[in-house]
């Protein structure tokens, strides 16, 4: 039976790959790419990379892919999703369809974590439901962008016995939840840090995690608000995208 494996390769740094993730690249027949455009060029390139660094027998076979444009002011945001995920399942039924033998393993190279905040899964699971193309499939666990954040930070992002809460910036437009007091923050691409209106919360900003071009900066949230907006904007003119995370702690919590 056809295999197609679900591959975390870490958020950032080559080096973030883990024994078992390259084990798996080395079983792979077909790597399948999906080409999401100009500013994920270097995000692209860094994949490439990985595979020439770890896989030995270099007779792999790489399948690109335009990804199906998204419509990113839909009237219902939830609906918009549903439809681009469906688009983008008619496209892996079908690569995985044309482009894998009976005995061959593919693969999808996930970044950073495939549990978080990517939809390869779900689509994997809407291709599976349908049962038009059958295959098993497995999924290696990658470091996310949340563990390379702590980790460069040098922070534990619970307190003792306490929750954290992870969401987009989307969800902290109207403030931080009440019921818990860290908060992390991915898919923010409006600055929402800056609608907290509280004194007491401390910012641990990371952008570019674990790159080359790594931006750390942390301390109090309400001194540093415009100094990361600036920073931000000004990364994201320089290089064309940028990629940021970031833990907001109440500090009288
Ligand atoms: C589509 S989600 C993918 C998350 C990914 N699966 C993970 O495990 O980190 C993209 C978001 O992850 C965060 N992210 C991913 N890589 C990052 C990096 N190297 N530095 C900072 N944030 C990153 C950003 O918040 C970005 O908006």
């Amino acid at each position: 039976m056809r295999k197609v494996l679900i591959i975390g390769i870490g958020a950032g740094n080559p080096d973030y790959i883990t024994v078992q993730a390259i084990n798996a690249l080395n079983e792979v027949d077909v790597f399948f790419v999906i080409d999401k455009g100009r500013e994920r060029e270097e995000l692209l390139r860094l994949r490439k990379q990985i595979c020439e660094r770890y896989v030995k027998d270099k007779s792999f076979r790489t399948i690109e892919v335009p990804d199906p444009p998204r419509d990113r002011s839909p009237a219902s945001y939830q609906t918009a999703v549903v439809s681009w995920h469906e688009e983008r399942a008619d496209l892996f039924e079908r690569m995985i369809g044309e482009e894998l033998r009976e005995d061959e393993c593919g693969a999808f190279l996930v970044w950073g974590d495939p549990s978080l905040y990517d939809s390869t899964l779900r689509i994997i699971e809407r291709i599976i439901a349908r049962g038009i193309v059958t295959f098993e499939y497995d999924v290696i666990p990658g470091i996310s962008s949340i563990q390379a954040l702590a980790a460069r930070h040098r922070i534990i992002l619970n307190r003792i016995g306490k929750s954290i809460h992870i969401t987009t910036g989307r969800e902290i437009a109207e403030g931080l939840p009440n019921n818990v007091d860290d908060v992390i923050v991915m898919l923010d691409a409006d600055c929402a840090f800056r609608n907290i209106n509280e004194a007491a919360v401390d910012i641990y900003w990371g952008a570019y995690l674990g790159t080359e071009d790594e931006i750390l900066v942390s301390g109090n949230l309400r001194q540093l608000t415009e100094d990361i907006e600036r920073m931000r904007a000004e990364a994201k003119e320089r290089k064309g995208w940028i990629m940021d995370t970031y833990l907001l702690r109440r500090t009288d919590g």
